[in-house]
């Protein structure tokens, strides 16, 4: 073990001695001998010659190790009073058992499962089964709509989808499987069958090619791994970009395994028998990584939480599970602490609880604002850490290491690039910028194990959003400065991609069911701050020449109709809640609209007003609808 420093240094001067060291941290059906293939760049491939089964190593390498009786993961509940632990030797048991369900229903090697589930153990499980079985799986959030879920069906093309009867929101609980019959219905692919896990909350009503969850277990012969090529795609997971088609960001097998393997003592200073609580969910890359696979291949217990950080049945929720399951770790989004600081400013909730195992708290999504890291390192005394990463990287970009070392602290940054990450900041003509200065944030290529190698049947828009507009480099979509120490500073997208209570959301996906109203004939959605959830979406449309306005009550009816749609169409997640009826929107001369410039207006941070813009009176009249005047 060295410092930080000494680490990074060896990463970037013997990469391929870097990376096969790592490697040793998993168990490889054919071990690898080279670390990275770069003969056909952009298109890097990790470990080339390697062989494993990702599942084998989350689970029963553990149990061969003796660590059968620890607690693998903990399903804890508050929304259905629910806790639930399972040991290493369960969690397989359930793992292999569900992966016979899968196989005898026809998944095989490479063949997709989408999996459309709230946040409740079989979602891991299901995850972990087509692991096993090295299928391809698919998981979709839940607060995603039906026909966000048809897209991804029709995209993934999967053979089987497993789902619930039910998700909880708070009190609420949300039916899941009539909007799984709906995307169904929707999508032109229809996979063979679905299988359903009933929950008592509300039982769903089964059709001819749905198959019971709890049945079928009972029934199946558990599967054995199956180990599959370094290479081999073990999940794909839809991320917003921008437009209303989401991306299929691939994630190899062994690099990503060998990465997540690597950041858990390295990055969140967890190790076997230890314990760590993200609260995120299995939909988001966050849940994917730090609740489900990096726990589990590190031989430590992870948290499934169920709930929310507030309301039901309080807002001490969080505390309470650090305290009783000793986590040494916790993860979520600034907006969960946004939540918490809200309803209990005074940490009265946290001080009832014995949180002295708890060492370090984690936060990503979105950019951690200063006031929420101040209020959260004064009530816990604990190093707070922002780090930054996408799903397309599958693991942290930039952190602070901290079983490592604890790098000093610069509010405002994720603090350095951590190994195989070279960040650098170019300018419009690709050119490095200053230290301090503004500009896109890059990884020159190759990007390390773990980031994705393509996007899902779909190299051309791979390297059409990502490695085309500066050769050697991946374009994170991001914006932002390094300073003179090498610190990283990450400012915000410089795409129309919005961050709301840190779900990734496309604003171009929302444009696009406010367009397809029969009365509007333009529109735009941009990001605005939002104190609670970082960014919210608002919404602006012109109206078709000709439409009649003059019944009563047609402006809110319409605005109305509106959030509906986009509630109904992309899902609750959207958060899209106010929409205003304008009479124009601000353009550049070749016709695009000035979202840049709106944003800058309604946030108030940026009252400029481009010299590219066609119309400038159009900005004036929607300069006190912007500002909300
Ligand atoms: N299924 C169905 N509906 C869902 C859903 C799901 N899985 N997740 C969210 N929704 C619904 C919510 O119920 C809400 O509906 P409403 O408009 O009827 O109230 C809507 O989608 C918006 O949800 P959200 O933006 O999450 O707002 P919220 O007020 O319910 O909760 C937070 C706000 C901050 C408490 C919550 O988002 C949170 O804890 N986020 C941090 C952790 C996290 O998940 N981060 C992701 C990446 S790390
Ligand atoms: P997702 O793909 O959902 O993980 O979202 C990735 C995006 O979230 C990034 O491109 C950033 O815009 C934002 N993000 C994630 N973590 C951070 C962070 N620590 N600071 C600033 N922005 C972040």
């Amino acid at each position: 073990m060295g410092s930080y420093e000494e680490i990074f240094r060896s990463s970037v001067e013997d990469r391929e001695r870097f990376w096969l060291d790592a490697a040793g941290a998993i168990d490889w059906a054919t071990p690898p001998t080279q670390a990275l293939d770069e003969s056909n760049p952009p298109f890097y491939r990790w470990f080339p010659d390697g062989e494993l089964n990702v599942a084998y190593n989350a689970l029963d390498r553990h149990v061969e190790a003796g660590r059968g009786e620890q607690a693998a993961l903990i399903y804890d509940s508050p929304v259905t009073d629910t806790k639930r632990t399972y040991t290493y030797a369960q969690l397989r048991d359930e793992v292999a058992a569900f992966a016979g369900v899968l196989r005898d229903l026809g998944v095989s090697k490479g063949d997709r499962v989408v999996v459309y589930m709230p946040m409740v153990p079989e979602a891991a499980i299901a995850m972990l089964a087509c692991a096993r079985l090295g299928a391809v799986h698919s998981v979709v959030f839940g607060g995603f709509a039906a026909k966000e879920l048809a897209v991804r069906i029709d995209d993934a093309q999967p053979t089987v989808v497993v789902s619930a009867s039910c998700g909880i929101e708070g009190k609420r609980v949300i039916e899941y499987k009539p909007l799984l019959d709906k995307a169904i219905e929707l999508a032109t692919h229809k996979p063979a069958k679905r299988v359903i896990l009933q929950r008592p909350q509300a039982e769903a009503a089964m059709g001819e090619d749905d198959v019971d969850w709890a049945s079928a277990v009972a029934e199946a012969a558990p599967a054995d791994p199956v180990p599959v090529k370094a290479t081999d795609p073990l999940y794909v997971l839809y991320t917003s970009g921008t437009t209303g088609k989401p991306k299929g960001v691939v994630r190899d097998s062994g690099g990503y395994a060998v990465a997540l393997a690597w950041s858990m003592p390295n990055v969140y200073d967890v190790g076997p028998g230890q314990t760590i609580f993200t609260a995120s969910d299995v939909g988001w890359v966050v849940g994917h990584s730090y609740i489900v696979y990096a726990p589990l291949l590190a031989g430590a217990t992870t948290v499934l939480y169920e709930g929310k950080p507030v309301g039901t049945p309080d807002a001490g929720q969080f505390w309470r599970v650090m305290s009783e399951y000793g986590v040494r770790s916790m993860f979520t989004a600034p907006t969960a602490f946004r939540a918490l600081k809200k309803e209990d400013p005074d940490g009265e909730f946290a001080r009832k609880y014995d949180l002295s195992g708890l060492k370090y708290l984690f936060l990503a999504g979105e950019r951690l604002d200063p006031e929420t890291y101040r209020w959260a390192s004064k009530l816990l005394d604990i190093p707070v850490i922002d780090h930054w990463w996408q799903t397309e990287t599958g693991w942290p970009i930039v952190a602070n290491p901290a079983g490592i070392e604890l790098l000093p602290v610069k509010p405002g940054s994720p603090t350095r690039p951590l190994p195989g990450w070279d960040i650098q900041v170019l300018d419009g003509d690709g050119k490095p910028v200053p230290a301090g200065t503004d500009g896109a944030i890059v990884a020159k290529l190759p990007l390390p194990p773990g980031a994705f190698p393509t996007l899902w049947n779909d190299d051309e828009r791979f390297l059409k959003s990502y490695m085309s507009a500066f050769e050697g480099y991946y374009l994170t979509g991001d914006g932002g400065h390094l300073d003179e120490d090498g610190y990283v500073f990450v400012m915000g997208r410089t795409d129309d991609v919005i961050n709301v209570a840190g779900h990734r959301l496309s604003t171009g996906g929302m444009e696009e069911v406010l367009a397809s109203h029969p009365d509007v004939a333009e529109c735009a959605v941009i990001g605005v701050t939002d104190q609670m959830k970082g960014q919210i979406p608002r919404g602006f449309v012109v109206l078709k020449a000709g439409v009649d306005t003059s019944a009563e009550g047609y402006e809110e009816k319409l605005r109305g109709e509106l959030v509906a749609m986009v509630r109904d169409q992309v899902g609750a997640v959207a958060s899209l809640k106010d929409v205003a009826i304008v009479d124009g929107l601000p353009k550049t001369r070749s016709g695009k609209i000035l979202r840049k410039t709106m944003r800058g207006i309604a946030d108030g941070t940026d009252e400029s007003v481009p010299s590219t813009i066609d119309d400038a009176s159009v900005l004036d009249t929607l300069r006190p609808v912007l500002r909300k005047e």
